[in-house]
């Protein structure tokens, strides 16, 4: 579906339950331009840290990094609802939270910050949305917690757990967080969670039965070759074709078959 007119808080809350939503994420103006008016949601993930910093995992960006990137991702998709990942460290306590969500708000054109974090994060989201910034809640799998969990797990897999995260969702739904992302949960505890809370729900490695879903968009149009997570398709080969593509510019170098005639002035 062609999404042409930007999404805004109150048609992405009354989405729920009536048509699955679609969030890519993005880190420069060129792809978020060629994804801008097709999605309803664009993400300047910190994943950024490691799909094009090359980094293990995302916690070293920084909050400049963070601007840098969702400045040049405003510049390319003016017709999208932008979301700027808070990184690492950046929403510690209320006032270090405020005082960074208010940079983005200031220094680019995001919608919206998202902060990873279930009800020991309720208080955060909660003194942004009063002080007037849109949140996006990110609970489950969190990959901010990769070193302090031991690796990346799977949640959401004993009832406990799904409780506990079901506690979460509701904890910053009440906080004000107008649409949470639960990643890497079994698609049953994301289907509770789902429908316990009034927000959208946006699932990555979380199966079907939430409110839409989010890929990073270098695993889903495959330029990052290395590994595919289970749940990510591919809807392109986006790195075959770049090798194609260089082996045959080299090649027409060599070969003097590049330039031509008519691309020379
Ligand atoms: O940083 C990111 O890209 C994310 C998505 C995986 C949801 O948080």
């Amino acid at each position: 579906m062609h999404q042409s007119k930007k999404q805004t808080i109150t048609s992405i809350l009354n989405s729920k339950g009536k048509r699955k939503l679609s969030m890519i994420t993005a880190y420069d103006a060129l792809f978020s331009n060629l994804f801008d008016g097709n999605v309803d949601f664009i993400l300047v993930g910190d994943s950024l840290n490691m799909s094009f910093g090359g980094n293990s995992d995302t916690l070293g960006i920084t909050m400049d990094n963070m601007i840098y990137h969702t400045k040049a991702v405003c510049n390319g998709a003016k017709n999208t609802f932008i979301i700027c990942d808070m990184p690492f460290g950046s929403y510690i306590d209320e006032d270090t939270a405020f005082k960074n969500a208010m940079k983005v708000y200031q220094e680019t054109s995001a919608d919206a910050v998202k902060i990873e974090g279930g009800v020991s994060k309720a208080h955060i989201v909660k003194h942004l949305t009063q002080n007037s910034i849109a949140v996006v809640g990110h609970i489950g799998l969190m990959p901010q917690s990769v070193r302090s969990e031991g690796g990346y797990k799977v949640k959401g897999k004993d009832d406990l757990n799904i409780q506990e995260l079901i506690a979460d969702a509701k904890a910053i739904e009440a906080a004000g967080a107008f649409c949470i992302v639960v990643e890497g949960v079994k698609s049953e505890a994301a289907k509770l969670i789902t429908e316990a809370v009034n927000v959208p729900v946006i699932g990555i490695g979380a199966g079907v039965d939430v409110d839409g879903q989010v890929l990073v968009w270098s695993d889903m149009l495959g330029f990052f070759d290395e590994f595919k997570p289970k749940f990510v398709r591919k809807y392109l080969d986006g790195a075959s074709l770049v090798r194609q593509s260089i082996q045959q510019y080299v090649e027409d170098v060599s070969n003097k078959h590049f330039p031509s005639n008519e691309e020379i002035y």
